[in-house]
């Protein structure tokens, strides 16, 4: 048991470093599941990827699993999960740069009716950390976390103007190392190698030229048809913060008349977000992962598979996101529940990969963008089924019947997600199937979930038909059904869409608390009362609801998602 000493005999001074170490590795295993071009990996492809043993990266895999950052599928199948989000949330709310100036990027969007990114520098390349989208014609969409090379953007260019000859130097190694940019998965590959003293040439005049101008354009440096046009904004002491860009395509712009038609605009909102800076907006409240340390728990059931100096140093990590600015270190042991010198340690960890940075005074520590390499651009490509699927799985696994989600479409019901096991629909039942709302246990939990008048229209204007000798036709009786299911929080359907059928469902809230799905499990009428399906499936059925508003909810802190 290496280290299951004392607190503060865990906190003594390591020579070799052993308990910042599974930080360290536990990040490089992150870094390979997100680099990784498919979206699984076997633990034996992680341990050749990262040279780690593979009983250590078995360890990172248990721990991280614990958390809830990573999921195994099919048994071994290591997989990024949702709540990994966490992380580069904390980023976003630390550097506090999107809750002060996306609604200015926003309001420019819906102005010029095209889609407004920022970036921010990143070493030598370019990140996002918001997008307004509003993509018509492109192939192309680029999420928060995304990661551009430099020289194949509008962006780049402007941060350029501040390298230090080593992040130059920096920039120019990878050139020659990667000159296809397949490090880049945002972007298409280059097709050939290009000569890296032509990209480095061409790249110096565009630095030129956009220092002269105040402004720099990308004329399909990513793919064909793609062009955008950025303008810095800066910090009072004169630094490039980030870069606000407007994006088009050739169908609509080309890159001068992109910058005709936008710049002025560009020009007036990059000031007024020069001002916001000054007095930034008090970012949205979000819950500090308060102490007591939680990695005691999973510690003493897990023992020595558990990984107690990973699980803490991200915690660490995410606590940095409570305040935007970033804490001091007695801020981040508070935040954290843990000694001091455990989140020093974990702060230092983070500062020395380049995780976060100490800021201002040197007492506070903030994130860095790099956090974000941390899978939150391949995360936020996620659709909501995808989303739901393991969740889904999960329930079924534990109450053998099937399971589905469903959202509302008009007067039905559509699935969006299934996990079956034996068919006992006379139908079966795919993504995309419809049902009449009325009639199943989904839709009650919909339309309760809707203001009252509302469901009620949609009741009154749904062609009802007896679908079996149980279906509830009369307009007061699904009416009471609808209002017993927001009552009850669930809805219990029996035979009523078919006869042998059984349905029981709960919603799916999203952040701001509305409903925008429904979870069931349907079974045989001829297995108990209804009461004993309350009683046997509910509380999975809850407890699989609640697993998916909790995505969700990290999923749609910063960006939305569309629920079909
Ligand atoms: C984008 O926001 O998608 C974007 C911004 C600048 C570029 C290219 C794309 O140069």
């Amino acid at each position: 048991m290496p280290h299951a000493a004392t607190a503060s005999g865990a906190d003594a001074a390591a020579p070799g470093g052993e308990p910042v170490g599974p930080l360290e590795r536990g990040l490089a295993v992150l870094r390979a599941l997100a680099a990784h071009p498919g979206p699984r990996m076997r633990p034996g492809d992680l341990a050749r990827t990262t040279g780690l043993a593979r009983s250590t990266v078995d360890r990172i895999v248990t721990t991280l699993t614990r958390l809830g950052y990573l999921r195994i599928e099919d048994g071994r199948d290591v997989v990024l999960a949702p709540r990994l989000m966490e992380l580069g949330n904390a980023y976003l709310a630390c550097c506090g740069l999107p809750d002060t100036l996306e609604p200015l990027a926003v309001a420019l969007a819906d102005e010029l009716d095209e889609s407004v990114s920022l970036a921010v520098p990143d070493g030598a390349g370019v990140r996002f950390i918001s997008q307004s989208t509003r993509r018509r014609t492109m192939a192309l969409a680029f999420q928060i976390g995304d990661l551009l090379p430099a020289e194949r953007c509008a962006p780049g260019v402007l941060f350029a103007a501040d390298w230090s000859p080593e992040q130059r130097a920096a920039w120019r190694t990878r050139l020659h190392d990667d000159p296809r940019d397949l490090g880049f998965p945002a972007v298409p590959p280059r097709p050939e190698p290009p000569a890296s003293d032509e990209v480095e040439a061409a790249f110096r005049q565009r630095e030129a030229d956009a220092r002269k101008a105040g402004w720099a354009v990308d004329d399909q440096l990513i793919e064909p048809g793609l062009v955008a046009v950025a303008v810095p904004v800066h910090a009072s002491d004169g630094s490039t913060v980030c870069a606000l860009s407007v994006v088009s395509h050739t169908s609509r712009h080309s890159a001068r008349s992109l910058a005709e038609h936008a710049l002025p605009r560009l020009r007036g909102c990059a000031a007024r977000m020069e001002a916001a800076l000054e007095s930034p907006v008090p970012a949205t409240a979000r819950p500090a992962p308060a102490g007591p340390d939680r990695s005691r728990a999973p510690k003493e059931e897990l023992g020595p598979e558990f990984l107690q100096s990973l699980a803490r140093g991200l915690a660490v990590l995410t606590a940095l996101g409570s305040a935007p600015g970033g804490l001091t270190l007695s801020g981040a042991a508070e935040a954290t529940g843990l000694p001091r010198a455990t989140a020093r340690r974990a702060l230092l960890s983070l500062q020395q990969l380049g995780y976060a940075a100490s800021a201002g005074d040197g007492r506070r520590f903030t994130l860095l963008p790099t956090v974000l390499e941390l899978g939150y651009a391949r995360l936020s490509r996620l659709a909501f089924a995808e989303i739901a699927q393991p969740h889904l799985a999960r329930l079924v696994e534990q109450v053998h019947d099937s399971a589905s989600v469903a959202v509302l479409a008009g007067d039905d019901i559509m699935y969006v997600a299934r996990v079956h096991t034996v068919r006992i629909m006379s139908v079966s039942i795919t993504v995309g199937t419809r049902f009449p709302a009325y009639a199943t246990s989904m839709g009650r939990v919909l339309l309760a979930g809707l203001p009252e008048q509302e469901a009620a229209a949609r009741l009154a204007r749904a062609p009802v038909r007896r679908l079996t000798p149980f279906t509830r036709v009369g307009a007061a009786e699904l009416a009471e059904a609808v209002a017993q299911a927001r009552r009850d929080g669930h809805a219990l359907v029996d035979q009523e869409l078919e006869e042998g059928l059984r349905s029981i469902a709960v919603p799916v809230h999203d952040r701001a608390g509305q409903v925008v799905a429904a979870v069931n499990v349907s079974t045989h009428a001829s297995r108990g009362t209804p009461d004993d399906v309350r009683r046997a499936l509910l509380p999975s059925l809850t407890d699989a609801a609640a697993a998916i508003e909790e995505d969700l909810a990290v999923v749609t802190e910063r960006a939305g998602l569309p629920i079909p």
